[in-house]
């Protein structure tokens, strides 16, 4: 169901963003990596496997345990759509300093961010996702589904 070309999403930082269709600003001459996953538990563990794969590769292995967070919440939440077939698990690397990751399912019902009450026993998902990117993801609508994306920007050194 998922062609490789929709989670070439704009790379905007507007929360709860939604888009019809993918813009121009695409980031497909960047370094980039999807995987298709079915929709069973196992595949949070994969999903975190392929990412941290893919950073360790690339270099910003400094991002691998909020990368890892990010992902298994994301793609958790695909879980639970009740969504047959694939899911599709991407990341992007668009700078040194930036890596994008996505989450396409085949529902277009929106993820929303809900403040959990203390004694709730979910609810925090998307919480933790909006902390460890200061705010930087969203979610771009599609026909047939929806793509979630999170961005990691590596921590400034800082000044000697
Ligand atoms: N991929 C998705 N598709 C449809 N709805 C979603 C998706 N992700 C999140 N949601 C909606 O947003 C709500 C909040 O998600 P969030 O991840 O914060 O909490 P949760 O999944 O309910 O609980 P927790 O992540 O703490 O186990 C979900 O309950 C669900 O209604
Ligand atoms: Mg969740």
């Amino acid at each position: 169901m998922f062609e490789a070309d929709i989670l070439e999403v704009p790379m905007q930082h507007a929360s709860m963003e939604c888009r019809a269709t993918p813009g121009t600003d695409s980031m497909s001459v960047l370094p980039t990596s999807d995987l298709l996953l079915p929709y069973q538990p196992e595949s949070v563990a994969a999903a975190r496997r392929f990412v941290g794969a893919q950073l360790r590769e690339w270099g910003p292995s400094d991002l691998v345990d909020d990368a890892a967070v990010i992902v298994s919440e994301l793609v958790t939440n695909s879980l639970k759509t009740g969504c047959q077939t694939r899911m599709l698990v991407g990341i992007r690397h668009p700078t040194d300093h930036i890596v994008r990751i996505l989450v396409g399912d085949g529902s277009r019902s929106m993820p929303v961010m809900v403040q959990a009450r203390p004694d709730a026993t979910s609810g925090r998902g998307l919480a933790m996702v909006h902390r460890l990117t200061h705010g930087r993801w969203g979610v771009t609508l599609l026909p047939f589904g929806k793509v979630v994306h999170a961005d990691l920007a590596t921590p400034a050194p800082t000044p000697r």
